[in-house]
């Protein structure tokens, strides 16, 4: 049966190099019978998370705050696997993708022992550096992030030495991105 995917889409560039990664996996997944929501985050309205951990009280409103995430949260908390999707901002995800996954707390704040279904996750990012010490902060940041909510990790798929957009034209990693969204069971 087909899986149910959201891919949240942190990247500012409608047209840039995080979104032709996204392209390729949806691509590859719709394809292998799955169903893909994707989210550009950039336009939608989402504001920063409050930390008045006063969420959780209404799973159609999880959060106290009512913005772009009304939109976001029933597909997130029905989603078999969550596509994290960003460029690179200095060694982690932009603000538009972390801004909506400090706000996914709220679902968390709907269960007594905050605790998230256990989802799949796959990591899709476009970065100007291309050397292991360059991915090494913001994949241990994406370890940390799943061992916490206890998700399984389906792959990530790192693009270096792309910086402006369509720079990443040709690079194996749109291939890669396309086998793992086939590759989803
Ligand atoms: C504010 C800002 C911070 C960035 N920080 C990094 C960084 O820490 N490491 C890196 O390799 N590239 C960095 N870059 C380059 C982007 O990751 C790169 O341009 C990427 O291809 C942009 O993807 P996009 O086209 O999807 O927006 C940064 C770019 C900007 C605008």
């Amino acid at each position: 049966m087909g899986k149910k995917i959201i891919v949240l889409n942190g990247s500012p560039r409608a047209n840039g190099n995080t979104a032709a990664l996204a392209a390729r996996f949806i691509k590859g997944a719709e394809a292998a019978g799955h169903e893909v929501r994707h989210f550009d985050l950039q336009k939608m309205d989402i504001k920063p998370c409050l930390g008045c951990c006063a969420g959780g009280k209404d799973p159609k409103h999880p959060c106290v705050q009512r913005d772009g995430m009304d939109e976001i949260y029933p597909a997130f908390m029905e989603a078999d696997i969550v596509v994290l999707a960003s460029p690179m901002y200095f060694w982690s995800f932009t603000a538009q993708l972390k801004t909506a996954i400090d706000r996914s707390f709220a679902v968390a704040e709907l269960d007594p022992d905050y605790r998230l279904h256990h989802k799949g996750c796959v990591m899709l990012m476009a970065a100007g550096g291309d050397s292991e010490p360059n991915f090494a902060p913001v994949k241990d940041f994406y370890a940390s992030l799943l061992g916490h909510l206890g998700w399984k990790d389906l792959g990530m798929i790192l693009a270096g030495g792309v910086m402006a957009p369509g720079d990443i034209a040709g690079h194996p990693a749109l291939e890669e991105a396309e086998v793992l969204g086939a590759s989803i069971k």
